[in-house]
């Protein structure tokens, strides 16, 4: 550790130990780079730790060795704690599971969504994904009435009377229901991403018991804005962190982070599945569970468990009905 570690992290134990050590405390800057950096969203030693030289540069017009210095000190400050396996076990203990109106769908994922993951869903347009992030905000506040749902929207697509119905059919209060949901529109990439930095503050100002983060879509506004080969790098990104700050989110409040993705067609595959999902390997490597939807039989919808650190991959049908998804 070198001295100038050595005198921050001092300085980090001497403030309280429920107070956050502040960017300020970092070395070289002083209250206009903070301004600076945090008008571009680098607000938190964690958005420090993890953004790249050159994003500083940009941000607060220092030199990349100085943001090369500050990257290291916030990163030697973060908390990039080790836990024991028992620690994690004690954990697992207070992970709540989401049930859906389907028994299959629950056993595909071990009993229902999990809390402190994020789950993905993705599939083709009228899948299903807007449906069960519906009837997540909805059935979260089943086991616990003081439970909320933040609803992501960047398509225009949350109805509060899909809510009334749904929470009708889980025998819920439509309007306690609703009024527990709290909605935000995302207008572009840049909004969304700050619309989930601000999910910490309604939980830890406001104190609300959020449950539930839905980001619908989590893909489109960055689908739309970098378009051509030439932008794809600072898309991905982009979405790398819009994609960590979610995990963060799941992980220190022990909530459920649904996102939706939609699928591209990959005409170089012949054999097999001629989709992908958006955002390749950025969003699946940060997702914990993923989902592919797809139209089954009949009007049914089919799951698809494809990526999951405990559970069997597997494959289930239920269908989508005005009081919840059923079984078939
Ligand atoms: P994109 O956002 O376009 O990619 O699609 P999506 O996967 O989000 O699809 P969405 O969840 O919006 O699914 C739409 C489908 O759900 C419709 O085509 C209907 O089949 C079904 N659905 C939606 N609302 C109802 C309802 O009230 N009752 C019933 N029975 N089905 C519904
Ligand atoms: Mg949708």
């Amino acid at each position: 550790m070198s001295k100038q570690e050595l005198v921050l992290e001092t300085k980090m134990k001497e403030k309280e130990i429920d107070e956050q050590p502040t960017v300020m405390d970092l070395p070289g800057v002083g209250p206009a780079t903070a301004e600076k950096l945090s008008s571009a969203g680098y607000e938190t030693m964690m958005a420090i730790a993890v953004a790249s030289p050159g994003e500083l540069v940009e941000a607060a017009g220092m030199t990349e060795a100085a943001a090369r210095k500050v990257i290291q000190a916030a990163r030697s400050v973060m908390e990039m704690g080790f836990e024991s396996g028992t620690d994690i076990l004690i954990k697992r203990q207070n992970v709540l599971k989401i049930p859906t109106g389907s028994e299959n769908l629950n056993q595909l994922l071990g009993g229902g969504f999990e809390t402190g993951a994020i789950v993905e869903c993705f599939g083709e347009f009228g899948s299903g994904k807007t449906q069960i992030a519906h009837m997540l905000a909805v059935q979260c506040q089943k086991q616990d009435e003081t439970a909320m749902a933040v609803f992501i929207d960047t398509e225009n697509t949350f109805r509060p009377e899909r809510i009334i119905e749904l929470a009708k059919g889980a025998g819920l209060d439509p309007d306690k229901v609703l009024g527990n949901i709290k909605v935000a529109r995302a207008f572009n990439s840049d909004h969304q991403m700050l619309l989930a930095e601000k999910v910490s503050d309604l939980i830890t100002k406001q104190k609300l018991n959020v449950k539930v983060v839905i980001v619908d879509s989590l893909t489109a506004h960055f689908r739309a804005e970098f378009i051509g080969r030439g932008t794809l790098a600072e898309r991905q990104q982009k979405l790398n962190k819009h994609m960590h700050e979610l995990l963060r989110l799941a992980d220190s409040h022990n909530l459920l982070v649904y996102v939706t993705n939609q699928v591209m067609a990959r005409p170089d595959v012949f054999f097999g599945d001629p989709t992908a999902a958006i955002g390749g390997h950025v969003v699946a490597h940060a997702s914990t569970f993923r989902i592919y939807l797809r139209k089954g039989k009949k009007g049914s919808r089919v799951a698809k468990l494809v990526d999951s650190p405990n559970l069997p991959d597997g494959e289930v049908a239920f269908v989508v009905e005005t009081s919840g998804l059923k079984d078939i």
